[in-house]
């Protein structure tokens, strides 16, 4: 393997690592402050050479528990909607901009923070080494942070969701909401709405995979 680094920052990063090396060599990350915070590394999960990889924003409560991405209840709406939208998780590529889960206490909760643009650029070059190991023919940004890291911090997912993008890391790139924003909508009516527009934009996304 290798051992020429990808980033002068991030001397971890071993290039034309596997994805089994890389998510060995996230767990030691100290990039920024947030390991910190106690919780371990959550990395990509999925195939190898997925055509797909979808890439939220951080780890949530559940998902640094378990060490895997989207497996707590944005997960779900997350799995619902890609039957809905005819794409099968099993197949995809699933990780996040940040992989450690930044929060502060409430009472005896951890509730979510956002990361910040410093956190979301020391973060990059891992989403960098593993889009270079998986080379997936779509990429899709799921809310504001993926897009953020991936797409620069004036793309608007509210005016561009569902549109494929110019970019260098794919062929097809997208960015769409993110399934907590689902999670969040008001009523039921307004969650019915979003997750169908949720659904409508995976469909554009599986048109382009077959
Ligand atoms: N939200 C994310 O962005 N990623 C996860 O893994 C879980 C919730």
């Amino acid at each position: 393997m290798a051992k020429r680094t990808l980033t002068k920052q991030l001397d971890l990063i071993p290039t034309k690592a596997s994805l089994d090396e890389l998510r060995e060599a996230a767990k030691s990350c100290k990039n920024c402050d947030l390991w910190k915070l106690g919780t371990q590394t959550v990395f990509g999960e999925g195939v190898a050479h997925s055509r797909l990889m979808l890439v939220g924003e951080q780890p949530g409560d559940q998902e640094a528990l378990a060490g895997k991405p989207f497996v707590g209840p944005a997960g779900k709406l997350l799995d619902n909607a890609l039957v809905e939208a005819g794409i099968d998780r099993k197949k995809v590529y699933v990780t996040n901009a940040v992989k450690h889960f930044k929060w502060e206490p409430r009472g005896k909760r951890r509730i979510h923070k956002k990361p910040n643009a410093a956190e979301i650029a020391a973060c990059r070059p891992w989403l960098d080494a593993e889009i270079a190991a998986i080379r997936p023919k779509v990429i899709v940004c799921l809310g504001a942070t993926a897009a953020q890291a991936l797409l620069g911090k004036d793309f608007r997912v509210t005016q561009h969701r569902g549109e494929f993008v110019e970019s260098t890391l794919a062929p097809y790139v997208a960015a769409t909401v993110h399934p907590s924003s689902i999670l969040r909508a008001p009523d039921e009516n307004a969650r019915h709405e979003e997750m169908a527009r949720f659904i409508a934009d995976l469909k554009k996304i599986a048109r382009v995979l077959q």
